[in-house]
């Protein structure tokens, strides 16, 4: 059955994943949807400010003197308030316990740039350029409690070039992420809309 999908994504930076899944959403890219909130944990991230530009509803939970599991219980009730359906990770710097797992199992998605399972964790395309690898891009993959770690679901390749630095190879990697995100969250929906 067909419904309206309501996405919760989690940043604590720049957010650019993030404005590419919101702009896909209101302009009917991503069909039938609507982004109910915007979770950062840092109060400072840019991304907070582009959401709100965008009339999204943003909120900070921050850690920052308590333990991951209140942190987490916080971001669980305030999804769960609004009835999101998809979580989004998006430059979100933290791993989730299984308690947030658990709590979305099947319904956590990640974007990572590189072609997992290689390179995880911080740096990748430093990791990618250091390997001397040819191809890299980035994946769109579930989350679960282990880093990077999830099925996963879209992948999409960058060519690395001969005089490639972190700063241009990234950028590349970052318009094939924009892509990839919405095509993930797309075929999410399809999955979802069937089940
Ligand atoms: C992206 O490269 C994403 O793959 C990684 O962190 C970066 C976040 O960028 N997880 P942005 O905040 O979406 O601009």
């Amino acid at each position: 059955m067909e419904r309206r999908m309501k996405l919760g994504i989690l940043i604590s930076g720049r957010g650019s994943n993030m404005v590419a899944l919101v702009e896909a959403v209101q302009n009917g890219d991503i069909p039938d949807s609507e982004v109910a909130l915007v979770i950062s944990d840092r109060r400072d991230a840019p991304g907070l400010v582009s959401a709100g530009d965008r009339g999204v509803e943003t909120l900070v939970v921050d850690r920052r003197g308590r333990s991951r599991e209140e942190h987490e219980a916080e971001i669980i009730g305030e999804l769960r308030k609004r009835r999101v359906d998809l979580v989004c990770l998006a430059g979100y710097m933290r791993l989730l316990s299984k308690d947030l797992v658990s709590a979305f199992e099947n319904r956590i998605l990640n974007i990572h740039p590189s072609l997992l399972p290689s390179f995880p964790g911080l740096n990748a395309q430093q990791q990618a350029l250091s390997h001397g690898v040819k191809v890299s891009g980035c994946t769109v993959h579930f989350v679960n409690e282990y880093m990077d770690a999830g099925a996963i679901l879209l992948q999409r390749q960058v060519k690395v070039l001969d005089g490639d630095t972190v700063e241009t190879l990234s950028a590349r990697i970052l318009e094939e992420e924009h892509i990839a995100y919405v095509e993930a969250v797309k075929e999410f929906k399809k999955s979802y809309d069937a089940r």
